[in-house]
């Protein structure tokens, strides 16, 4: 049984600037709720109850908001302010969360190393702090009961526009039914026209704990990191690794246009906002069809 999952959070976040300079791009608000906590929120809805998060300098904040906070406790208690008081109280009441710190930035197959004492030799989740799935099914089940079967790690796959592949992991492999595709090789942002498919790793995975022995052997690769993607390479050229599509949307939050996109989703999702928020967004598309003033 998978019991922990691992979130790295510690990137630099400069396709975020100047916000990302001293606030984690993780706690960027999709309406009231950071980003890391749908993340978490996905984690425990699977079945997770341990979670590793990986953070570094600047990142303060995401300990904070999974501490308690019993000043504000008392304070809204103190004012009958019952849900506020509740929804505090359950976020840090969500999973048993810990902490490490990745101090030198050096890439996500990096950060995943760190996470080695704490899985110990345990299979675990893995889930990019930065990114959010809307899916109607539990893209992270699927994966764990993937694993489950086979004994072996699994990427979620989502088929992208083929001229951004250049921005993700991509997977050469074969489709063997049920959605699920056995792995041939990987290749991490591999340039247009150069890419084995379309099929992008979508920031959703379950590892078996040996990754963490060809993490040790990867070099560093594009942008001078030490990719996940380069330790998988190495890995499935001795056993198998598997790859789940993705029924639903991923969601970079870490890319201002995706930001901007998921809030409007979520948004519209609230039952306390939709109905104001459309009929905003219907004004706003009418007006961008006249000519401004
Ligand atoms: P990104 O590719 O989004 O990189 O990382 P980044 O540095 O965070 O952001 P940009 O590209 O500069 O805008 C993917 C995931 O890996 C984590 C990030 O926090 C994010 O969840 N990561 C990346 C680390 O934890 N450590 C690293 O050294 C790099």
């Amino acid at each position: 049984m998978i019991r922990k999952a691992v979130i790295p959070a510690a990137g630099m976040g400069t396709r975020f600037l100047p916000f990302a300079k001293a606030q984690p791009k993780e706690m960027l608000p999709i309406v009231d709720q950071p980003v890391i906590q749908y993340v978490v929120e996905e984690a425990v809805e699977a079945g997770i109850t341990d979670i590793l998060i990986i953070i570094g300098r600047g990142k303060r904040a995401i300990e904070e908001h999974f501490d308690r906070n019993f000043e504000l406790e008392a304070g809204l208690e103190a004012k009958g302010r019952t849900e506020e008081l509740e929804a505090i109280r359950r976020v840090s009441n969500l999973a048993d969360i810990h902490f490490i710190w990745q101090k030198e930035l050096n890439g996500l197959g990096d950060a995943v190393r760190h996470a080695r004492h704490h899985v110990n030799n345990e299979p675990f989740l893995l889930l990019l702090g930065d990114t959010l799935i809307q899916s109607p099914t539990s893209l992270c089940r699927r994966l764990m009961e993937v694993y489950e079967r086979y004994g072996e790690s699994v990427v979620a796959l989502e088929a992208v526009d083929p001229a951004k592949v250049g921005l993700y992991g991509v997977i050469q492999g074969r489709s063997i039914g049920d959605g699920l595709h056995l792995v041939e090789d990987l290749v991490e942002k591999p340039p247009p026209g150069e890419a084995p498919s379309n099929l992008a790793i979508a920031s959703r995975y379950v590892l078996s704990p040996r990754i963490f022995d060809y993490l040790e052997r990867t070099p560093r690769g594009k942008g001078n990191e030490i990719q996940l993607t380069d330790a998988m390479r190495l890995m499935v050229r001795d056993v198998a690794i598997y790859g789940v599509t993705l029924d639903g949307r991923r969601h970079d939050i870490g890319n201002k246009l995706d930001f901007l996109k998921t809030n409007v989703l979520y948004g519209l999702r609230r039952e306390d906002l939709s109905v104001e928020f459309r009929a905003f967004l219907a004004d706003v598309i009418r007006d961008a069809g006249t000519p401004a003033h």
